[in-house]
């Protein structure tokens, strides 16, 4: 059995690290175990973790709950392929999912992650047009600043410009990109090009209340709401990404619950699972499932990751659907919401912060720029928080069960590092 310097020694050199110049990547820390809101590394030291694994771990890490889920089906079936077999981790998460999703949505197609997710419901709806015989809609509105996933898809309905993935402009498909509807302005430019394009238009898709990864930025609930009613108008299908957002994470069960509106497709993935296994749902209304009911077999929806509907991930997530019915999750995030624009708000007039804002357990510092984002990422752990911004973004989006002192510690390293900054 290797020692744990071993194993590090000898796999380091050959992975792959995400979102990383490997030449000048700082190596990564190297991690034993995670409880609650720490991240326990093997040299000893505990770091409070600002950010949920990348907003996945809303109940903290290791919650007994779902660690007995999930340890009770390994030890029935881990997992079994979704064609042509069923089994109850699944359904009941497919019956409890559109119980709890608003509006219409009615069909769940599973799959592994956000991203695929949401290629998923960007085929649905190219498919639905095509099966009802308007094979010409395949564009999507999509909108600056937007960020939905790291496959090719998913890359071409994000920002094609202000985005990490401008250098592949050029090489996707071309989709319309516009500035979200926030004022009149921007709502009548919108309106003009569904005027223009809307026969070659599938679908609208949009991060409800927050783009995260594209930068952290906040919108009003009257933005999805004027979408709905230009989806409705121009009769293009809603889709809503709430990978990020989905869960609780802004105050709601779902963003979208905001602005009273539902959309005709949600994306959901990260806290699904409350953090511990890879799994994403694509939820379809009604109206777009109907259009894929056919004698024809051309009709089918062709889709069908190996490890869909894994029986392990569902049962996480059911685990973590009991934890929000019964436990507070939605009132700790509005305490959180309170701690985190109190122990922000002495960054707002710091020479180098632009903006700081609050929206559920969504806490960001803007900074006019960021020279060195791995020094920053350094400095926070040196002083024993895992923190990453990105960007020009310092943000915190803990677990919902995060304790008030944990977060004022958070929230007090992070004003003190920016206030370091130049
Ligand atoms: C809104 C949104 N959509 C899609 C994705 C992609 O999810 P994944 O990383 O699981 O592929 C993300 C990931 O950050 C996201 O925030």
């Amino acid at each position: 059995m290797p020692t744990p310097a071993d194993w590090y020694e000898r796999g380091w050199p050959h992975v792959w690290l995400p979102y990383a110049q490997m030449k000048t990547a700082a190596p990564p820390l190297a991690v034993a175990r995670t409880e609650g809101c720490r991240i326990i590394l093997a040299d000893g030291r505990e770091l409070i973790d600002g950010i949920a694994s990348w907003w996945t771990a809303c109940h903290g890490y290791n919650h007994p709950h779902i660690r007995q889920a999930v340890v009770r089906q390994a030890e029935t079936m881990p997992h079994v392929m979704f064609g042509g077999l069923a089994h109850a981790p699944a359904l009941t998460l497919a019956r409890r999912l559109v119980d709890l999703v608003p509006g219409d949505l009615d069909r769940v197609f599973f799959s592994e992650s956000g991203s695929v997710a949401v290629e998923i419901a960007l085929k649905m709806a190219i498919q639905f047009w095509r099966n009802r015989g308007q094979g010409k809609r395949t564009r999507f509105v999509t909108f600056r600043g937007a960020y939905h996933g790291d496959t090719t898809g998913a890359m071409a309905v994000s920002d094609p410009v202000d985005s990490m993935h401008a250098l592949f402009a050029g090489a996707l498909p071309d989709h319309v990109s516009v500035e979200l509807p926030a004022d009149d302005a921007t709502a009548e430019a919108l309106r003009r090009v569904l005027e223009r394009d809307g026969e070659n238009l599938a679908g609208i898709i949009v991060e409800p209340l927050v783009q995260g990864a594209g930068g952290m930025r906040f919108h009003d609930a009257a933005v999805l709401a004027r979408l709905r009613a230009l989806a409705d108008r121009y009769e293009l299908l809603l889709i809503f990404d709430e990978i990020f957002t989905g869960f609780g994470r802004t105050g709601t069960m779902f963003a979208c619950e905001q602005a009273g509106v539902a959309p005709d497709i949600i994306c959901l993935s990260k806290a699904l699972t409350g953090g511990t296994l890879s799994l994403a749902a694509t939820i379809a209304s009604k109206r777009v499932f109907d259009a894929f009911w056919s004698d024809d077999p051309k009709h089918a929806l062709m889709h069908g990751p190996t490890y869909m509907a894994n029986a392990l991930a569902c049962a996480a997530a059911n685990a973590s659907l009991d934890l929000f019915a019964r436990e507070p999750r939605l009132a700790q995030v509005q305490a959180i919401s309170g701690w985190l624009a109190r122990g922000l708000a002495p960054c707002r007039g710091l020479p180098c912060v632009q903006d700081v804002r609050v929206k559920g357990a969504i806490g960001v510092v803007e900074l006019d720029r960021i020279d060195d984002l791995e020094a920053l990422r350094q400095r926070f752990i040196s002083e024993g928080v895992f923190v990453r911004p990105f960007g020009s973004v310092v943000y915190l989006t803990p677990a919902f069960t995060i304790e008030e002192g944990e977060l004022a510690t958070l929230t007090k390293v992070v004003a003190k590092v920016v206030g370091e900054v130049r």
